[in-house]
């Protein structure tokens, strides 16, 4: 089983959707940057070792950053994941983990980078809207991507009714990825992720909910 690291800021949905989806993973530690967060508590709640690591108690981002990488490499992991963490990581934390970082993010790539995802794609008019877990590099909300899903957006919707029509296909598609690097199975070459044996595209999902 591949070690994994999960990093949170809040609720922690996505992070209860990874365990119970009963991957073929070991989550060796959960570390979040708030140390109210409801998705350690979740962890703690689960017997997982939970770390806060309170970024508002060093004096920039580089040095949480260099302190968050030390924690995590204490804990060797082959897989790094980000389950809904909401600061900016600097290109010297990427660099030490690029290839073994994972981002879900609410929005269909590369449309939509950065906050308030499901406001903006509601303010463009889009039909179509989703999610995408890709493999982290230095440029913000970038990277090889590894799965999509889509919702519609309907003429009713409200930013609370879309985030939640696309936080369902979040639940699924950030399990598959995290399943898919376990097997071994992605391969990025020039920027492009490949599922081997991924012969249906599961990698691109589809909703009508
Ligand atoms: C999720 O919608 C996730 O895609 C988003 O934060 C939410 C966390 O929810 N992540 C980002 O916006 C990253 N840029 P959760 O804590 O319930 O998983």
């Amino acid at each position: 089983m591949i070690r994994v690291v999960v990093l949170l800021s809040g609720r922690g949905s996505n992070f209860q959707a990874i365990v119970e989806a009963t991957l073929p993973i070991e989550i060796v530690a959960v570390i979040s940057n708030r140390p109210l967060a409801a998705g350690l508590a979740y962890a703690r709640e689960q017997g997982l070792n939970a770390i806060a690591l309170d970024h508002t108690a060093h004096a920039d981002r580089a040095a949480f950053d260099a302190q968050l990488a030390d924690e995590i490499e204490r804990h060797q992991p082959d897989l790094v994941v980000l389950a809904g963490y909401m600061r900016i990581l600097s290109p010297a934390f990427i660099a030490r983990f690029e290839g073994r970082l994972l981002n879900i993010h609410p929005s269909l790539l590369p449309m939509f980078p950065g906050l308030k995802t499901h406001e903006r794609a509601l303010e463009e008019g889009v039909k179509i809207h989703g999610c995408t877990v890709h493999f982290v590099t230095a440029q913000l909300d970038h990277g090889p991507i590894v799965i999509q899903a889509a919702v519609p957006v309907r003429a009713d919707d409200t930013p609370a009714t879309l985030s939640a029509r696309v936080l369902v296909q979040e639940h699924r598609i950030f399990p598959q990825a995290i399943r898919w690097f376990a097997e071994d199975r992605l391969r990025v070459q020039q920027g492009r992720v490949n599922v081997r044996g991924d012969s249906t595209s599961q990698s691109v999902l589809s909703s009508g909910a």
